[in-house]
């Protein structure tokens, strides 16, 4: 079954003012996008909802993080029944600046999906390993002991809500891309990882999106591996060539 292709745009904590965001929304919306790929932009938390009104109806929002209780004495978080009760459709969890910047770990990780899925939202769940542990050989038991806790978590209908971003920390933010093979084979050992816990047919099913210095210049390449069904893209996303990023398989 064709994966539908999935570009993401993970703002980060950035640009520095609305105005900037509301004129990311115009380029987008002025562009001509690939209506066959879903797109989805994570502005920072506070302009979700200005840039959700400012957007063209075929981009959706999502959210960069949120806590896993429904609300309480929990200052600073966002709580996933408010962002469904503000209709944003998706959030981000895992991304791997939460896990070492804010230690998150893999069960608070999964415990954030569970809360998410039961709010009605749609999940990028990011894994990824660090230099050191690709250098070691390490990178498919890295990944697996990441998912582990939130294949434990959810339930096999869930999984059409989720969608696997493999980001491998070395190429976040730095301009070292994966090389088209390195991609291909930590999406392919994903995949085959989600086809033997859960099922053959949600390993095939579930999009599993590459995310670390993807650009205008390397994504048509990228978007050639039969595993890489798309993209989350940080720095490119706040330039007009997240457009061509969006149309890299036209
Ligand atoms: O979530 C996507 C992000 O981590 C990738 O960042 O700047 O390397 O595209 P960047």
């Amino acid at each position: 079954m064709p994966r539908q292709f999935f570009v993401g745009g993970n703002f980060k904590m950035n640009p520095a003012t609305r105005e900037a965001k509301i004129a990311l929304a115009k380029t987008l919306n002025d562009a001509t996008i690939d209506q066959s790929v879903e797109v989805v932009i994570a502005p920072p938390a506070i302009y979700l909802i200005p840039l959700q009104e400012a957007l063209r109806k075929d981009v959706k929002v999502a959210a960069q993080n949120c806590y896993f209780k429904t609300n309480g004495a929990f200052t600073g978080e966002i709580s996933p029944a408010m962002l469904a009760d503000s209709n944003i459709p998706y959030v981000i969890l895992g991304h791997s600046e939460r896990r070492t910047l804010f230690h998150e770990t893999s069960q608070e990780v999964a415990q954030k999906t569970r809360a998410a899925l039961d709010a009605g939202l749609s999940v990028i769940l990011c894994v990824g390993e660090t230099l050191a542990q690709r250098e070691a050989g390490e990178t498919a038991k890295v990944v697996e002991e990441q998912l582990e806790p939130v294949i434990a978590a959810l339930k096999p209908e869930d999984w059409s809500k989720i969608v696997v971003a493999y980001e491998p920390v070395w190429a976040i933010g730095t301009g070292k891309v994966a090389s088209p093979a390195q991609a291909q084979e930590a999406h392919l050992n994903t995949r085959s990882f989600l086809s033997s816990k859960i099922s053959k047919e949600i390993g095939e099913s579930t999009r599993i999106i590459y995310g670390g210095s993807v650009s205008g210049g390397n994504c048509k390449e990228l978007s050639t591996q039969p595993d890489i069904d798309g993209f989350l893209v940080g720095g490119a996303s706040l330039k007009p060539e997240f457009v061509n990023i969006i149309n890299s398989r036209q």
